[in-house]
């Protein structure tokens, strides 16, 4: 069987709205480490570790033998309505890493399910259905999410269940604040939270539901402290506020464990998804029990936490904090961040190399405008391949190139994809301005 005729029975069987990447794109096959290999015998480093989920990396002995125990005892699936051991201990773990007093886990098998029930805590808590969200956000593909989806391109449907208002996410490059000196950033965020409030919500508002980094919305963020300011104001009039940390979870920002510590705040309520499964579907909601609580009927998840999903839990959070990869993300990055600033960040096609940890973005424009260029994007994302690693492509106008490899990269590895990356730039970005 070759690739092609994968290709053509994905494309006559699976609906086209779920792209794939690449013009040739790949099957991967097999992966050890920080590495995966494709049909045709390629390998590639992977600096996206399929979209920030691989957090450990592949084949990992220590979340492998933790699932095999558990298939080894016959149980795969018995409900929430049995005890569960494993989902206990990870809900104590995370409740204690969580920074939230009084914390309640629960456990859902997607981000979009998490912020669902999210939302459904906030607006049974507060007695509302109006929502504050911030412009450029992603946070899932279910009806309420996709709502609170500050992306035309990510938002599939207008329906929506709730009232939602928008604020300036306060990033440094795009969207009216960005105008303001960085010192004058918050403040201004804050007149336009007070100002929706005033002029786009009547009587009680449920929630703010916020990443603390944009994901898809390219690794974009408003000035550190911008949270604590605005919950200033939330607490004001009762407001939660909800940190999405399904992809700056972990400690993957290098500087702290939860994104949201960036802004010295701490919020109601917490999502998380992706990395802590490490490919397993394992996610879910904590935050304050009282929050927690608030939810008046039944509600269960068939598969949410379910014993094998939450022994693969287990295991990565016990690697992640044995090896304490957070401080490994801090290391890591800054060779990447740093060799990329050095080497590319001087070209007029790229508009920024940002990032914290191992979340890191290169935002490609038409030389000397702020005009996105998404097709040199796509040329750098396509080089990248050619050179053998693997990057993703994010931001409003797809003209982003996102880096989130495994949190266990190495110092070798870091500097041999920062390697393939330069070179993709540079050539791409020669290509482009000769005539
Ligand atoms: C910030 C954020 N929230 C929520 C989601 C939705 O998660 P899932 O795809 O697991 O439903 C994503 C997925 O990319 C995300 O990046």
């Amino acid at each position: 069987m070759t690739s092609d005729d994968l290709l053509a029975r994905h494309r006559a069987v699976l609906p086209s709205w779920m792209p794939l990447y690449y013009a040739d794109p790949i099957e991967v096959v097999s992966g050890e480490g920080r590495r995966v290999t494709d049909a045709q015998g390629r390998t590639y480093l992977d600096f996206f570790g399929g979209v920030l989920t691989n957090m450990i990396g592949y084949d990992i002995a220590e979340i492998r033998e933790a699932v095999q125990r558990q298939l080894a005892t016959g149980i795969v699936h018995t409900s929430t309505l049995y005890l569960i051991r494993q989902q206990v201990e990870l809900a104590e773990k995370i409740a204690r890493l969580s920074g939230i007093p009084d914390a309640r886990v629960f456990f859902t098998n997607s981000g979009t399910e998490a912020n669902e029930a999210a939302l459904l805590m906030a607006t049974n808590y507060r007695r509302s259905h109006q929502v504050l969200a911030v412009r450029n956000s992603y946070h899932g593909r279910s009806y309420a999410t996709m709502g609170i989806t500050g992306n035309r391109g990510w938002s599939a449907s207008q329906l929506n269940p709730l009232q939602v208002a928008w604020l300036h996410s306060g990033e440094r490059l795009r969207g009216l604040l960005s105008r303001l000196p960085e010192a004058d950033r918050i403040d201004a965020a804050v007149e336009d939270l007070r100002e929706v409030l005033a002029t786009q919500t009547s009587g009680d508002v449920a929630c703010l539901l916020a990443e603390p980094i944009q994901g898809v919305g390219g690794f974009v963020h408003g000035p550190d402290g911008l949270f604590a300011a605005w919950k200033k104001v939330l607490d004001e009039h009762g407001i939660l506020l909800v940190s999405d940390e399904v992809q700056t979870g972990w400690g993957r920002t290098g500087e702290h464990f939860w994104g949201y510590q960036a802004h010295g705040v701490t919020p109601d309520l917490l999502t998380f998804a992706k990395g802590i499964g490490n490919g397993f579907a394992l996610a879910g909601v904590v935050g304050r029990a009282e929050v927690m609580e608030a939810v008046p009927a039944i509600s269960f998840s068939t598969f949410g936490g379910n014993p094998i999903s939450t022994a693969a839990g287990n295991a990565v959070l016990d690697y992640l904090l044995d090896h304490d990869l957070q401080a490994n993300a801090a290391r890591t990055g800054a060779i990447l961040v740093d060799g990329l600033r050095a080497a590319v960040g001087g070209l007029d096609c790229v508009a920024e190399v940002r990032g914290k940890g191992l979340m890191l973005g290169v935002e490609f424009v038409r030389p000397g405008t702020a005009e996105p260029d998404a097709a040199l994007a796509a040329g750098v994302f396509e080089a990248c391949r050619a050179g053998g690693l693997l990057v993703g492509k994010g931001g409003l106008y797809g003209n982003v190139l996102r880096m989130g490899p495994p949190l266990t990269l190495t110092e070798d590895e870091a500097r041999e994809g920062l390697a393939i990356l330069v070179e993709a730039i540079r050539s791409c970005a020669a290509e482009a301005v000769t005539p």
